[in-house]
């Protein structure tokens, strides 16, 4: 589908369904007079009869005849004028192109007066966010497909910056979506570094991989470990994005990468355990990210690491009860193999630090059961080394979207994962499961290091479909490291 920019005015659009924006508290003024017009006074009638409010994602769509032919509108709700935000914008406007998908509608327009740019990019980006069908694996008829052609988002004047910002951020989401959605037997850590290394050659980022070999020089005993019961071998992924300006800082975004986690020994039960091919959506965030850092080339160092490794019992596996040691010393007590996560991110968290040295430092993950049980499909949890920095963070976060909550990180709860035979042990049990999960990666990040967890177990994926976005990854954090990228450039 290729969206398209259109100046002029609404009489001159030619589409399938032209639509406009409607807030439930607007005025009438020359412009809906006119829409009224051309509507032949459809527009002021249904509104009369209220057959339609402006409420937040309603859909009001007519027929009309214009010169002797049928024309289609649509009038879509954006609720109250001061509670809209850019996401309700972009929601509205890819949920219109997932409402008109049928085999006669070719072109779709959204025309909305003096749109700005970053109007026309959010309309950009969820239209491409909503183009985007997950059924990735139906034949024939059942495949469900974005049918339209074009889109164009009209104005009396559009820029077209807008419109590819909007595209590129679409995109890059849907690539993590992409990662996610595909079943883990076709996306092993070789897949995921095959991915990496193409996202990367394309946006113009230096890309190297660590295999076992490397990563046993490095002594990464921990993620090494995860990685031994998988015939599939286990990666650890760099991506860099280099500042033109000296002396800018660098951030690190480290993504959890296991590509299936069937829990190892401590195996899951059944129920479910399908849904575990999407414990790569953290890394599916970062090489997200890292396709918009690279292609807009923001004055930031940026660093994405991804460790891969597919979480599987063998005669290879892990126990529960072994010791691992990870690359800075740190020994660990294995008391459950299906905590593997913070495994691999705690030698991936060392390792950026160590060849990097970043001034701050992002990790992010489907880690935690006990993050879904907290706060569901909505927000995902952080925890944070640096107050200023998890502002910056949860304020980026929330301001495209992607909401998030801070979790406490009292050093008693620290107890909860002392080793009994090595320093620490990896799994503190059910009690503040998704705390003591971050609080043993924060044993790995150096004091000097300014860092956030997220923990996106929650809101990396979801079964149902929503309006705007269809079931399976989300793409979450993908837009919130990108917007830190920027606000540290
Ligand atoms: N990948 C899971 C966490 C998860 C579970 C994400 C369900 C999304 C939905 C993680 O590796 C895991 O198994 N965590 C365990 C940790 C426990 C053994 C300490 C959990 O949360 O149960
Ligand atoms: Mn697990
Ligand atoms: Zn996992």
């Amino acid at each position: 589908m290729k969206i398209n920019g259109f100046n002029g005015s609404i009489e001159n659009v030619k589409s399938d369904v032209t639509a406009i924006f409607y807030c439930e508290d607007e005025k009438s003024d020359n412009f809906l007079n006119e829409f009224n017009l051309l509507t032949n006074g459809v527009f002021l009638t249904a509104k009369e009869q209220k057959l339609f409010t402006g409420k937040k994602g309603e859909v009001f769509d007519f027929f009309t005849q214009i010169n002797g032919k049928i024309k289609r509108f649509a009038v879509l709700g954006l609720g109250k004028k001061d509670q809209l935000t850019p996401t309700i914008l972009k929601n509205v406007s890819g949920a219109f192109l997932r409402k008109f998908q049928s085999e006669t509608i070719k072109t779709l327009a959204l025309f909305s007066r003096n749109l700005l740019e970053n109007e026309q990019s959010v309309i950009a980006e969820g239209v491409t966010i909503g183009s985007y069908y997950a059924s990735l694996y139906k034949t024939g008829e059942a495949k469900k497909q974005n049918q339209v052609n074009e889109f164009l988002i009209c104005s009396e004047k559009t820029e077209k910056k807008g419109i590819k910002n909007g595209i590129l951020l679409g995109e890059s989401v849907n690539l993590a979506r992409q990662l996610g959605n595909v079943s883990a037997n076709l996306m092993v850590p070789q897949d995921l570094v095959n991915e990496a290394e193409k996202m990367s050659k394309e946006a113009g980022l230096e890309v190297s991989v660590l295999d076992t070999e490397k990563m046993a020089k490095l002594k990464m005993g921990a993620l090494l470990g995860v990685g031994q019961g998988s015939v599939h071998p286990p990666f650890l992924i760099v991506m860099q994005h280099k500042a033109k300006s000296k002396n800018k800082p660098t951030v690190a975004f480290v993504g959890k990468g296991i590509t299936f986690d069937s829990g190892g020994i401590s195996i899951k039960p059944g129920q479910g355990m399908e849904e575990m091919k999407f414990d790569m959506c953290g890394a599916a965030a970062v090489i997200g990210a890292m396709k918009v850092v690279g292609t807009l080339k923001p004055d930031v160092n940026v660093i994405g690491i991804c460790p891969a490794a597919e979480n599987l019992p063998s005669h290879t596996a892990q126990r529960p009860g072994d010791v691992v040691t990870a690359m800075d010393g740190t020994t660990i007590e294995i008391v459950n193999t299906d905590a593997e996560g913070r495994l691999i991110l705690c030698d991936a968290i060392a390792y950026a630090q160590q060849e990097f040295k970043p001034d701050y430092l992002i990790d992010l993950a489907t880690l935690t059961g006990a993050a879904v049980a907290t706060f569901g499909k909505v927000r995902s949890a952080y925890l944070t080394n640096n107050q200023e920095f998890g502002n910056l963070v949860r304020d980026c976060a929330n301001s495209v979207g992607e909401l998030v909550w801070e979790l406490p990180t009292d050093s008693e709860y620290e107890e909860f994962i002392k080793g009994d035979y090595a320093d620490i042990k990896n799994s503190g049990g059910r009690y503040g499961g998704t705390i003591t999960a971050g609080l043993f990666l924060k044993h790995f990040v150096k004091p000097e290091t300014k860092w956030v967890h997220l923990d996106i177990a929650g809101t990396a994926w979801d079964a149902k479909p929503k309006s705007h976005l269809d079931f399976g990854a989300t793409g979450v954090m993908v837009k919130t490291l990108v917007e830190i990228a920027h606000k540290l450039s």
